[in-house]
């Protein structure tokens, strides 16, 4: 018997697309199956301005397939010297959807990062008066803070407080990867919701330190203990709307990744959707896939569900590529673990 699915265009929340060559070999990976992406704004240097987004948006739109039914979503990377203004500016002239807040130190390009979050407040409170969302990465990067603990914390130490200070700000908190996120997620009514990823929602930490260290499943945050995979997978197969898909697809090439300090990131933007069915349909949830990765997240974001649709078909494995070749090196692409058999006509 042949099972099909068939869904609205999904979105990615939470999307890498660098820039120049790397660029122009991720993109088509995730036009080929998703109709708009927030694309992060960690370059070197990062997004900081209007006008850096709309040079960037240019440089997306160059580089984008023809005729690909794709939107890139731009945002802000946040810095103790962002001028509100200039945020605000930037979300009414349709330039950008959200601003992001990278601890600094957080993550791979994060440096220019916030360290002290009482210099951002009054941009935060013009975002929240202008109804600009603020996607978090959760994590606090004190050194004595265990790499385990650093998004537990950071909920204590920088969302309750920020939520408390400036409650009518719609906040984002991004790949979440703990129990501890999902229980804090859900006893909020309003301006608060969470992004997951495909690889959070099928690694655990043992993937990475088992049988030898594993740098293609290496990202940030670090996935944590079984328990906490499974807290993730019961929150986006819940159809609860405060939980939707974003992979964090992060391309870094292999010499990049393989090396004695390899940087942070799983490549997933290939193989997501067939990644997702899988674990969907294991969790008896495949009726919930649609408002993970195609609903919940525009309900957000206030923004239209897509037009098209997708068409997800059970089959014979899915002869996916190992890696992706790019003008930079190869990229190796997230290895679930299993033969992924669901096919996705877009
Ligand atoms: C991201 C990257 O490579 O830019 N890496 C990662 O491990 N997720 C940065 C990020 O989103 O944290
Ligand atoms: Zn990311």
């Amino acid at each position: 018997m042949t099972q099909t699915l068939t869904i609205r265009r999904p979105d990615d929340w939470h999307l890498h697309l660098r820039d120049g060559a790397m660029l122009q070999a991720v993109l088509p990976e995730t036009t080929r199956h998703f109709g708009r992406a927030i694309v992060m704004p960690n370059l070197v240097p990062p997004v900081v301005t209007g006008a850096d987004a709309a040079a960037y948006r240019a440089r997306i739109d160059a580089a984008m397939p023809e005729g690909a039914p794709f939107e890139p979503l731009m945002m802000l990377y946040l810095t103790e010297e962002t001028d509100g203004a200039d945020v605000v500016a930037a979300h009414k002239a349709g330039i950008i959807t959200a601003v992001k807040l990278y601890p600094a130190g957080a993550t791979t390009n994060s440096a220019s990062g916030v360290r002290d979050m009482a210099k951002v407040r009054p941009v935060l409170e013009a975002m929240a008066e202008a109804g600009v969302p603020l996607c978090c990465h959760g994590e606090v990067t004190d050194a004595e803070i265990d790499i385990f603990d650093r998004e537990a914390v950071f909920i204590d130490r920088v969302l309750e407080p920020l939520r408390r200070d400036v409650p009518e700000l719609k906040v984002i908190m991004e790949h979440v990867t703990t129990r501890d996120a999902v229980d804090y997620v859900q006893t909020a009514d309003r301006n608060l919701a969470a992004t997951i990823t495909t690889h959070h929602l099928i690694i655990n930490r043992n993937h990475i330190l088992v049988g030898g260290i594993k740098p293609h499943y290496y990202c940030l945050p670090v996935a944590k203990r079984e328990e906490h995979r499974k807290a993730l997978m019961a929150a986006a197969t819940s159809g609860d709307a405060r939980f939707f898909l974003g992979t964090d697809s992060a391309p870094h090439t292999d010499p990049n990744k393989e090396q004695a300090c390899g940087c942070a990131g799983v490549f997933s933007a290939t193989n997501t959707m067939s990644c997702l069915a899988h674990v969907f349909e294991d969790a008896g949830a495949l009726d919930k896939l649609e408002a993970f990765t195609s609903l919940n997240g525009p309900a957000y974001y206030g923004l239209p569900v897509n037009e098209g649709t997708i068409t997800l078909t059970k089959g014979d494995p899915v002869a996916y590529p190992d890696k992706l070749m790019t003008g930079e090196g190869p990229v190796t692409l997230f290895d679930p673990g299993f033969p992924l058999l669901w096919h996705v006509e877009a």
